[in-house]
């Protein structure tokens, strides 16, 4: 994505170079139309008024008028067509911009989506793309301005260049007061806006915390809350209208007294013979037409400064490189079976110390690999490498014998089926968000994996079953049953590496001995690495590796690290004497 505002709306204006094109030439001829058109009418006037009942009186008054009909009707033909191919490029416009950004979003790696709030970069998408359509708008409305404001100082000049002048000192006095009026207007809006973004996050910190104001019973202090946001919104946007009331007041004054000052310049070039009857009809329609026009090409400004500068910082939230990219050469992994090695990794996050210091470990196709240790020890951070979520800082990583460097990002992760700890589902049906696993199965597939998964149980008790919604992140469903939503989406993508980190909340006893055997289905030939706390997990473990301050500090089995009574024997117990004591 271009990262600079112009260069990313000329990609737009190139796409649709043909479409603005004949805009623009609709725009030029419609306004240069409109400025010719009263010529015609100040010429039935003074024939009206100097060659009443002359011989080709009628002749001359109906002659004028055909033209005038000709090119008013003309005017407003080619001013319609513009609108058909405005409401043609506009829409079309809008939907390829959010396509295209949507595309970029997705080839970000996950530290831009850890680093900026979700919220905001789905706001900043729809920001770009109106803020881009209107921006190219507002140009339209501008050149409409401009060819309307050329085209009148071309007349004027013509008749005399007094007038000119004349324009020229207006349009110097206009552009001075709408700067010092826009500038007082702005100050207002900035400040609205302020108060209108803080009473709006008031709201959705609210909404999104619904729960706990339920629980602590807070709706009273809430509404205050809002209320105090709301006052404030209020008072400035009333001091806002106000202000916006009395800058059209000034303006008014400053039409009216302008065109008087016009008025009386045009009587006074009539007196002077710089001016005839039909000129002094003529330049005073026109400038009666396009005063009102420089007050409003200064709003216009300030809009499309104001559309401008959305461009600018939605663009700086979204047009970054992405942290991690394919090789140009990058192959695409196939294989059914995936052996491990991780080779002296060392790596740390961004601006803190190495979390991971020459890290070795190989795990062999099929092997069933257990990660355990206290919290922060690294365990969630060591299986997001595997998933290239992170690059390292030295070492590799092999698939195979292949560097995970070396292989597209999408086939490794098609290589790769995760069971986050913490599931998160689509708002779609439950068999849209099992099909996820593999958009190609069918409505059976999808129905055996949930069985695999013992999931059957639970969809077959909602009323609409696989066609249940689920809500947002699946919020209709307990923690025990979106995993199992994961395991059979799992199960559909049958990918040779299996990685499950494992949720620390207890489950009863039923929901504990489903998730076991759903996990032995899938776990069956692949080569696992699971997060484990639960004594059943670990048991089903070939090899545990115990994890502490980013090293692995002990190896074997659950016996042997028994035997061993290192700090696995010290996890095992305090787990044994806690939450996990009533499942042994
Ligand atoms: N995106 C991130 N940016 C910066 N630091 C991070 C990030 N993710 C994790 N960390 C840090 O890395 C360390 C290891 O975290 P990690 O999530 O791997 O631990 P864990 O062993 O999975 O812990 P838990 O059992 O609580 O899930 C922690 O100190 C954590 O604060
Ligand atoms: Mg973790």
């Amino acid at each position: 994505m271009e990262k600079s505002a112009n260069r990313f709306i000329w990609h737009y204006v190139k796409i649709f170079k043909w479409a603005l094109l004949m805009l623009t030439a609709c725009v030029i001829v419609r306004q240069v139309a409109n400025t010719i058109e009263p010529y015609f009418l100040a010429k039935i006037y003074n024939t009206v008024i100097e060659k009443q009942g002359s011989d080709n009186y009628w002749n001359e008054v109906i002659f004028y008028a055909g033209i005038m009909a000709i090119i008013t009707l003309s005017a407003t033909l080619i001013s319609e067509a513009s609108m058909f191919i405005v409401a043609r490029f506009v829409p079309k416009i809008k939907t390829i911009v959010i396509k295209d950004v949507f595309e970029d979003v997705n080839k970000q790696s996950i530290s831009f989506f850890t680093n900026e709030m979700t919220g905001n970069i789905s706001h900043k998408v729809g920001l770009l793309a109106n803020n881009t359509t209107d921006f190219l708008n507002a140009c339209f409305e501008v050149l409409h301005m401009v060819t309307r404001v050329l085209a009148t100082i071309a007349v004027l000049t013509w008749v005399s260049w007094y007038y000119t002048l004349f324009v020229i000192i207006w349009i110097a006095i206009v552009v001075l007061i709408s700067c010092k009026l826009g500038e007082i207007r702005r100050n207002c809006s900035r400040e609205s806006g302020k108060m209108s973004s803080a009473a709006n996050a008031v709201i959705v910190d609210s909404i999104s915390n619904y729960s706990e104001i339920k629980s602590f019973a807070n709706f009273k202090f809430e509404k205050i809350n809002l209320l105090k946001s709301l006052r404030q919104l209020r008072r400035a946007e009333t001091r806002e209208k106000k202000i916006m009331g009395w800058i059209r007041i000034a303006q008014q004054l400053v039409s009216i007294l302008s065109l008087v000052a016009f008025v009386f310049f045009s009587i006074f070039m009539l007196k002077i013979g710089k001016t005839d009857t039909t000129q002094f009809i003529y330049v005073n329609t026109v400038f009666l037409n396009s005063s009102y026009l420089a007050f409003q090409m200064s709003w216009i400004y300030n809009n499309i400064s104001k559309m401008y500068g959305n461009v600018v910082s939605a663009l700086d939230t979204l047009a970054v490189d992405p942290e991690i990219v394919d090789k140009k050469d990058a192959k695409v992994l196939k294989t059914k079976k995936a052996n491990i090695r991780i080779k002296d990794v060392t790596f740390g996050y961004q601006n803190r110390n190495k979390l991971f210091k020459c890290l070795n470990v190989d795990i062999k196709a099929g092997e069933k690999v257990g990660l355990v240790g206290l919290s922060g020890s690294g365990k969630s951070s060591f299986v997001k490498l595997i998933s290239r979520y992170y690059d390292i800082d030295s070492g590799s990583i092999m698939i195979n014998g292949t560097d995970i460097r070396d292989i597209t990002q999408e086939s490794l992760h098609k290589h790769i089926a995760t069971i986050p700890q913490d599931v998160c589902l689509f708002n779609r049906t439950l068999l849209e968000n099992i099909r996820y696993g593999n958009v190609d199965a069918s409505d059976r597939q999808v129905e055996v994996a949930a069985k695999k998964a013992f999931a059957d149980i639970f969809i077959k008790k909602f009323k609409d079953g696989y066609k249940t919604k689920v809500g947002d992140r699946g919020i209709i469903l307990s923690g025990g049953e979106r995993q199992r939503i994961a395991i059979a989406r799992a199960i559909l993508k049958n990918a040779p590496i299996l990685i499950f980190d494992e949720a620390t909340s207890a489950l009863d006893s039923q929901s504990e001995t489903h998730i076991q055997q759903s996990l032995k289905n899938l776990m069956k030939g692949k080569t696992v690495l699971a997060i484990a706390h639960r004594l059943s997990t670990l048991r089903e473990m070939d090899r545990i590796l115990v994890f502490d301050k980013g090293k692995i500090v002990e190896k074997g089995n659950h016996d042997e690290l028994l035997q061993k009574n290192g700090l696995y024997a010290k996890l095992y117990k305090m787990q044994v004497d806690g939450f996990m004591g009533n499942q042994i």
